[in-house]
């Protein structure tokens, strides 16, 4: 009955099926016998109150099944959850998850790098979780898996996915602006297909036949920097794209305002140093350097998709 996405499915939906029916119960129960009390009390059939002055039997009755009940759903909620915050298993893969205002980033053992996330069916998966600058909340909700990211902090999630598909993975932690953005999905693949997967190279883009800015175009996508910075001119939370090339601009370099060309260097100069160079009406200090994440020739291929959008 329950379905078979995670290790830890059924965990928690017995102890969410126990809770709810026992809210579905009580609703049905204490409605009931409200409407009952209507006709059976009304003033015509009732003429005088009763007065009760108490009764011990019903005051250790409504005492001590109420405390059972809670207890009950303690009881089914920490069995669900005990196994989560298990050590995972000894073989597990290791997956390295960093958040950052607005996207994720999933580093395989290899070095591979995603914007969605990849696991095989079978096998343990343990989740080594950073986030970079805010706190952020990784959640799966049909692994049933939600787990805060603080920065600074050393968090881990793990669990055996157990179904091939795709499933949704969101960022349960209101982060800034663009939040919503923080969307992506897990994809569980047959362990076979999985290994091939991750030993796969990231197809290349040809840059002798692609249209001129095809690679840098994907890399923007992939690395999250369209969650900020659009291609048609739209203000998001940086400077659009569109049409900056060659042009001037007038920066905040340390407090000073003055007047630059958009050029190679100063490209490179912002993703390697975003706080460096504020253009003016944006705010600084909110993304992070790339330095780490991107290579020379990553800035290269996204200056050259830069210079395609007049
Ligand atoms: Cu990251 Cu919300």
């Amino acid at each position: 009955m329950f379905s078979n996405a995670s290790n830890f499915v059924e965990g928690v939906d017995t102890a969410f099926l126990f809770i709810f029916s026992i809210i579905g119960f009580f609703f049905i129960a204490i409605t009931a016998v409200m409407v009952w009390f209507i006709f059976r009390y009304h003033e015509k059939k009732n003429p005088v109150a009763t007065q009760i002055e108490g009764s011990n039997l019903l005051e250790l009755l409504w005492t001590i099944i109420p405390v059972g009940i809670v207890l009950g759903m303690f009881f089914y909620g920490w069995e669900g959850y005990k196994p989560m915050r298990k050590a995972p298993p000894k073989g597990a893969l290791e997956i390295k998850v960093t958040a950052r205002m607005w996207n994720w980033a999933f580093t395989y053992p290899n070095g591979k790098r995603t914007d969605t996330l990849y696991v095989p069916q079978s096998k343990a998966v343990s989740l080594d979780l950073v986030a970079l600058d805010v706190i952020h909340s990784l959640y799966i909700p049909a692994f049933r898996l939600k787990q805060d990211m603080v920065p600074g902090k050393k968090d881990r999630m793990w669990f055996i996915a157990n179904t091939p598909g795709r499933y949704d993975v969101f960022c349960a932690e209101y982060c800034g602006l663009n939040h919503s953005y923080m969307l992506t999905e897990v994809v569980v693949l047959p362990d076979k297909d999985f290994a091939a997967w991750l030993g796969a190279e990231a197809p290349k883009i040809n840059v002798a036949t692609a249209a001129p800015g095809a690679a840098g175009k994907q890399l923007v996508q992939r690395t999250g920097c369209a969650a900020c910075h659009s291609a048609d001119g739209t203000k998001l939370t940086g400077p659009s794209f569109k049409g900056i090339f060659g042009h001037e601009i007038k920066v905040l370099t340390a407090g000073t305002e003055r007047t630059i060309t958009v050029d190679e260097a100063y490209i490179r100069k912002s993703i390697i140093e975003p706080g460096a160079d504020i253009v003016k009406g944006f705010n600084s200090g909110l993304m992070l350097p790339y330095k780490d994440v991107l290579s020379d020739e990553d800035i290269t291929a996204i200056t050259d998709y830069i210079k395609t959008l007049k």
